[in-house]
């Protein structure tokens, strides 16, 4: 992929399918949250053809959001379709897990690497107050017939929101110790008016390895503190799985960003914080040709904010998270 002003080389690609979801998480959208018409939404053949275009610009990665990736209707064939793709060597996906304990199986099949899901708690009282919905049982399942069919090795991402969940993290990060799996804990951006949260409901990192520290003692540093992705990883002393921790708020990891987005209405989204999209779907429905969309393309990456404004108060206003995807 073309390097951008900063030289970071983007070779990944987040690709949100949906801007629909089957849950309401308080962190991410309204209850009544609105969601857009079909046909202003990328199609099937659509989505390929992007994905074969930043294929060809140097994109091996793709990774599957939402709203929620599972409830579109095309999501095995898609998966298939990217996969046979020259070029992208992996395709995976982030979900709530909901639909999963259906679905890992034929996911895999199609050539799903791997999940992260979404699970912000073990207790499903609190799971009901901040996704809105009553299905951590559904989730749980998913995750247990993830892990069967194989997309491993399972991550769970964890959104911490103080006064919903943030008396159960030691809980959450305690899965660790019976499970193989890696928790990693996000520090919530707050998205003020999409969202009703306050930046005081923001847990740090420092503040959850507390937490987990005073249950389970002194967490060992894993990888010498080499960075998963965006995460710090740590262990349990003694447990086979891994907590990592996204610092995003406190420490913003924009030096290392190797990623672009595609919204589900066809927009390249050059950093989840920033306001800055080249509209790709306009173009493509009235005729361009891949050269045409690959300039688009290019000269949008060129132009791939630094990094983003949350310290200082500058929150994104065009989109709510769940039409971003993470
Ligand atoms: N802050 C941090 N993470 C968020 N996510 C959704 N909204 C927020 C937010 N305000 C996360 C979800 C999911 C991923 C798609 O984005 O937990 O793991
Ligand atoms: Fe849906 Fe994910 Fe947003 Fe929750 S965070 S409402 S699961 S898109």
């Amino acid at each position: 992929m073309p390097l951008d002003t900063y030289g970071r080389n983007i070779n990944y690609l987040r690709i949100s399918l949906t801007d629909a979801c089957n849950l309401r998480c308080v962190y991410c959208m309204p209850e009544n949250q609105v969601f857009r018409p079909r046909d202003e939404l990328l199609s099937t053949p659509e989505f390929l053809r992007l994905t074969a275009i930043f294929a060809r610009m140097g994109v091996v990665k793709i990774r599957l959001t939402g709203g929620e990736p599972t409830i579109h209707p095309d999501v095995l064939s898609i998966v298939s379709g990217m996969r046979a793709i020259p070029g992208i060597n992996s395709v995976s996906m982030t979900t709530n897990g909901v639909l999963l304990e259906k679905m890992a199986q034929p996911l895999a099949t199609a050539g799903l690497e791997r999940v992260n899901v979404s699970l912000d708690t073990t207790d499903p009282t609190e799971f009901l107050r901040i996704t809105r919905r009553n299905s951590f049982e559904k989730v749980w399942q998913g995750v247990l017939a993830a892990e069967a069919a194989g997309l491993l090795p399972i991550k769970l991402n964890a959104v911490i929101v103080r006064g919903f969940n943030d008396h159960n993290i030691a809980k959450l990060a305690g899965l660790t110790v019976e499970h193989p799996w890696h928790i990693r804990f996000i520090e919530m951006m707050p998205f003020g008016g999409s969202t009703d949260l306050q930046r005081s409901q923001v847990v740090t990192t420092t503040e959850a390895i507390n937490n987990i520290e005073n249950t389970y003692g002194p967490l060992e540093l894993l990888d010498n503190g080499r960075m998963d992705g965006e995460a710090v990883m740590y262990r349990i002393a003694g447990a086979p799985g891994r907590l990592g921790f996204i610092s995003s708020v406190t420490k913003p990891f924009c030096a290392y960003c190797s990623r672009a987005r595609l919204t589900a209405d066809g927009r390249l989204r050059l950093c989840l914080l920033r306001e800055n999209e080249v509209d790709l779907l306009t173009p493509m429905r009235s005729g361009a040709s891949d050269d045409e969309l690959r300039e688009l393309i290019a000269a949008g990456i060129w132009q791939k904010p630094w990094g983003h404004g949350l310290a200082n108060g500058e929150i994104p206003l065009n989109r709510t998270m769940s039409e971003i995807g993470g």
